[in-house]
């Protein structure tokens, strides 16, 4: 009788070592889920397209996404909105924030995505920048634009972003464009 439970236990033991849970298994583009990065999403959008592109990164990476939102508010009308937008940035205004990531230290990898406006990121994404420590973490920007393209953007990010590490091959893309996200994301390892 020992004999069978001791044969059970063994068996046993080795079914769960070797049939682990799919919950508990590697995330894409990792070898190890214990070993595998936490990834946060996050992006500011102002009219909705730096949003798409969040959706569609965060669907294949996995992870937390999270929308930036500040106090404030901008004019209906495009020009004067612009202008006041133009007008922020050059005064370096720094909105307060309303939303807030709970825990950043247990992400590894954040992903930050910003409309270019007037060539650079947008105050909201400097001050999200400016509020958490995202030092040693892996930085990596994804930008919209409406036809300039990177401009100052990561650049700008980068030195805005304290010891963190800005991976320098972000997205940039015209618009909601998400047309060739997955080959750049399985370039930097991220597979779904
Ligand atoms: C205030 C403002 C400034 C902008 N400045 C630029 C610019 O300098 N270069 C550019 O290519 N697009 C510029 N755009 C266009 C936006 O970058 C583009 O439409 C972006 O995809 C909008 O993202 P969103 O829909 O997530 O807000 C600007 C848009 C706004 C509202």
């Amino acid at each position: 009788m020992n004999k069978i439970l001791t044969l059970s236990a063994a068996f046993f033991s080795a079914w769960t070592m070797f049939s682990t849970p799919d919950s508990a298994q590697a995330a894409p583009g990792t070898a190890d889920a214990k070993t595998a990065p936490k990834v946060l999403v996050a992006y500011y959008s102002y009219s909705g397209n730096t949003k798409e592109v969040a959706e569609a990164i965060h669907k294949i990476t996995g992870g937390d996404l999270f929308e930036i939102k500040a106090e404030g508010s901008y004019p209906d009308e495009y020009r004067a909105m612009t202008q006041q937008a133009k007008k922020e940035i050059s005064n370096n205004f720094r909105p307060k924030l309303t939303t807030s990531v709970a825990d950043m230290a247990q992400y590894d990898t954040i992903f930050i995505g910003s409309p270019n406006w007037w060539g650079t990121i947008t105050p909201q994404v400097s001050s999200f920048l400016e509020s958490y420590d995202l030092s040693g973490k892996t930085v990596i920007p994804f930008i919209t634009h409406g036809g300039g393209g990177v401009q100052n953007t990561i650049a700008d990010l980068a030195k805005q972003c304290k010891d963190c590490k800005v991976n320098q091959n972000g997205w940039v893309g015209y618009g909601s464009r998400t047309f060739g996200i997955a080959g750049w994301l399985e370039d930097l390892g991220f597979k779904k």
